[in-house]
């Protein structure tokens, strides 16, 4: 037999070895990590991180973002998700019918973040009171009352979840926050929302 012959058996054997090792070592580390549903935020002013589509503020005069000179409320922008946040107080006696926040996702679940306040100094609305709703579904209502006895400009409960809907089928829904119908002044200022 040639020595040729002898040393091709070898080195092929072993090459195909390592070939082999190799193969599975990229097996593993290259399966997909994120195999299961995931979360997707929408900023109040980015929007959604997957379609870019930014919620619709009704009236728009009446919403005001972090930087509002004047308004009542002052958060702390770095408590915030992105460090912006949309809000309005709903006036009926400034002739506003209702305010609103529309947005469309796509995904079986949604999950809504306010920034919540006590006490933001006297005559300051930061009640609040809103109705949430899912696509043609009964509205579900939600209500945080201030605290005057709080000091004033310092408590605030920052990524509060207000809402949660699950179980959705996986398709576009329209989510529609408002506040309307009431007599008095009510508050919220809408931070982000989350879908799956
Ligand atoms: C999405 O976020 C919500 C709220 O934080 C959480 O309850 C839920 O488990 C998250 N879902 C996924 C798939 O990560
Ligand atoms: C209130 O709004 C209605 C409808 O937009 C308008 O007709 C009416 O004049 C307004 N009233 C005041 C006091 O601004
Ligand atoms: C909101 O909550 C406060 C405190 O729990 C309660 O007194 C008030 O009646 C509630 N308002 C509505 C409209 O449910
Ligand atoms: C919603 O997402 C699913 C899964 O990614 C996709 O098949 C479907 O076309 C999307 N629907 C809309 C209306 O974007
Ligand atoms: C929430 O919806 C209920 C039922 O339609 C309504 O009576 C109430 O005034 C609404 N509250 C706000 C703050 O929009």
């Amino acid at each position: 037999m040639p020595a040729g012959s002898i040393s091709s058996h070898g080195p092929p054997s072993y090459s195909r070895f390592f070939t082999l090792s190799i193969l599975l070592i990229f097996s593993i580390f290259l399966r997909p990590v994120s195999a299961g549903p995931r979360n997707y935020t929408i900023d109040d002013q980015l929007g959604d991180e997957i379609t870019s589509h930014i919620p619709t503020y009704a009236p728009t005069f009446a919403w005001a973002t972090q930087d509002c000179q004047g308004c009542g409320v002052d958060p702390d922008k770095n408590q915030l998700f992105d460090g912006t946040a949309t809000s309005a107080t709903f006036m009926p006696d400034k002739n506003i019918s209702s305010n609103t926040v529309d947005f469309d996702f796509n995904g079986t679940a949604i999950y809504i973040f306010f920034t919540l306040f006590y006490n933001e100094g006297n005559g300051v609305t930061v009640n609040t009171e809103c109705n949430f709703t899912v696509d043609s579904e009964p509205a579900v209502f939600f209500n945080h009352t201030g605290d005057p006895t709080k000091p004033a400009n310092q408590v605030r409960d920052y990524k509060a979840l207000v809402f949660s809907r699950t179980g959705l089928t996986l398709e576009s829904h329209h989510m529609k926050i408002s506040m309307s119908d009431v007599s008095y002044h009510v508050f919220l200022s809408f931070d982000y929302a989350m879908y799956t």
